[in-house]
């Protein structure tokens, strides 16, 4: 029997919402629209697409390491370490929409689910657990040697390309940002004296 609540209009029309839809994609991962009017060949906007998608991944990584030791850090020093990872994790939200979106209109697919990051990214996995100060910083450090190495490639690559755009984000904005954070974690892990400094000795 039908439903008489629905009352659909002559047209077809409904209010009711259409839940439940499933449809196949309308453009596949590792594909770049053909036709923009960008003056970039289709085989480079494919190659800068695939190595964003490699930075996308790590930077997406790096991005919720730092959330994690904002929320796990404990020690003498966790006010301030505190502030400072969800200082830089707000900075590298900023990246990875830059990047996704660079991404984008390249005519490129950004990766966005945390299970296709997971597979992608080469930032080591750390445990579930909480870790001491030493070594949340040790593993961001390494996080960001991870994404500045790369950087610097792709921005070489991009510039032998033609990709200027693509050279200016990576170089201006993430490859800057990554190397400030570094230097700000580093300071850190100097083993500098709190409350007793060596006295000299004379000769
Ligand atoms: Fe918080």
């Amino acid at each position: 029997m039908k439903n008489k609540r629905e009352s659909p209009a002559s047209d077809g029309t409904t209010a009711q919402p259409r839940l439940h839809q499933r449809a196949a994609e309308i453009q596949a991962y590792g594909t770049v629209n053909h036709l923009l009017p960008l003056e970039l060949e289709e085989t480079v906007r494919l190659e800068m697409t695939a190595q964003l998608n490699q930075l996308l991944a790590d930077t997406m990584t790096l991005r919720d390491l730092y959330k994690k030791s904002h929320w796990q850090v404990a020690g003498p020093t966790f006010y301030q370490l505190h502030l400072l990872f969800d200082k830089h994790f707000d900075e590298q939200v900023e990246l990875v929409d830059s990047i996704a979106e660079r991404i984008q209109l390249l005519g490129g697919i950004s990766i966005a689910m945390a299970h296709d990051v997971a597979e992608m990214t080469r930032i080591e996995r750390p445990p579930r657990g909480r870790e001491a100060v030493p070594v949340q910083l040790s593993r961001l450090l390494d996080a960001h040697q991870v994404i500045i190495g790369q950087v610097r490639k792709l921005a070489r690559r991009a510039g032998e390309l033609g990709d200027d755009g693509t050279n200016d984000l990576v170089v201006s904005e993430v490859l800057r940002r990554n190397e400030l954070q570094a230097w700000f974690l580093s300071e850190h892990l100097v083993d500098a004296p709190l409350v007793h400094a060596e006295p000299v000795h004379a000769k």
